[in-house]
């Protein structure tokens, strides 16, 4: 079954949302312009599948770099903070915004600004293991108006295993992203290794941004990074959104565990996308190192 028209376009290969506001805020004439995006070197970009942590590290990022979020004092929305490259909701002028701009993107590798692809600025990376973010991405489409509603998890499998859905096929934006890292100037990361070890993933972060901390700073980020806090600080996830209350039906955090495809698929299922993906997998795991059962 075709993805409906009403919800995703397909552009240069990739599943698109035509945007959020009326008109229509992406189109293929403003993906195709990205590319000649002017990044600067301080420019960081988290870049996610769907459903993979984004609001978490948007969240780590805007708590390394503000004070102001760390101790609250700044009223400002995650959607503003880290906003969406491909999917500027607010049409903020983000050619003249002040550095240091941070982004986030579920844009393939080859749909990226070109200053990006000469290791320009710094990319974040975040991967999850497949199974959750099929059922996690199962769960937002049932409470999300923005997506396709498919009442039947099965049905939605195929699509996701098809790659009809947001962001295209998980495979080819992993596959993509990880086989150019030599392209980016980028670190690699996994929702699970960041559930196991928080105050780790920080660490890991701040390294890779050149950013010290001190240890009452640190304890503040990972402390305001928490599922908890995200969950119910409604400036931190996307329930304070302008359009929120039309856009999703219910909490944009959902459980934030790992292993949750466990409660959701079916014996049959879990054959079915080890089947698809298992094979394809194998040579991804140098990069990312999680077993999917
Ligand atoms: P679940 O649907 O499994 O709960 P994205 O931001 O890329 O759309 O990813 C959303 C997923 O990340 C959701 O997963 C959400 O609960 C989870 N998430 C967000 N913040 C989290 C946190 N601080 N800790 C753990 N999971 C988090």
């Amino acid at each position: 079954m075709e993805p409906s028209e009403e919800f995703l376009f397909r552009h240069k290969g990739f599943y698109f949302h035509p945007g959020h506001v009326t008109p229509d805020i992406t189109t293929p004439e403003y993906i195709d312009s990205l590319e000649d995006f002017e990044i600067r070197d301080s420019d960081v970009f988290v870049v996610t599948y769907p459903k993979s942590g984004t609001v978490w590290t948007q969240n780590i990022l805007s708590l390394i770099y503000h004070e102001g979020h760390r101790d609250g004092t700044e009223n400002i929305k995650i959607i503003d903070r880290v906003p969406w490259l491909e999917y500027n909701i607010h049409n903020m002028d983000y050619v003249h915004c002040p550095s240091l701009r941070l982004f986030a993107t579920h844009l393939p590798y080859y749909l990226v600004p070109r200053d990006l692809k000469n290791r320009r600025a710094k990319v974040i990376y975040v991967a999850r293991n497949p199974k959750d973010v099929a059922v996690s991405y199962f769960h937002f489409s049932s409470i999300s108006v923005l997506l396709e509603t498919i009442p039947d998890f099965n049905v939605f499998l195929e699509r996701f295993l098809a790659g009809k859905v947001l962001a295209g096929s998980w495979l080819d934006h992993i596959r993509g992203w990880s086989t150019h890292k030599d392209d980016f100037n980028i670190l690699f990361l996994t929702y699970e290794e960041m559930k196991k070890n928080l105050r780790g993933a920080v660490l890991k972060i701040c390294k890779f941004l050149g950013k010290q901390l001190n240890e009452k700073e640190l304890d503040m980020v990972v402390e305001k990074a928490t599922f908890d806090q995200i969950k119910t600080d409604p400036r931190a996830n996307y329930d304070l959104w302008q359009i929120a209350s039309t856009v999703i039906k219910g909490h944009f955090l959902h459980k934030g565990t790992v292993g949750d495809w466990k409660n959701t698929m079916t014996v049959a299922q879990n054959e079915r996308f080890d089947h698809v993906f298992k094979e394809k997998m194998k040579d991804l795991s140098s990069t990312f190192n999680w077993a999917t059962n």
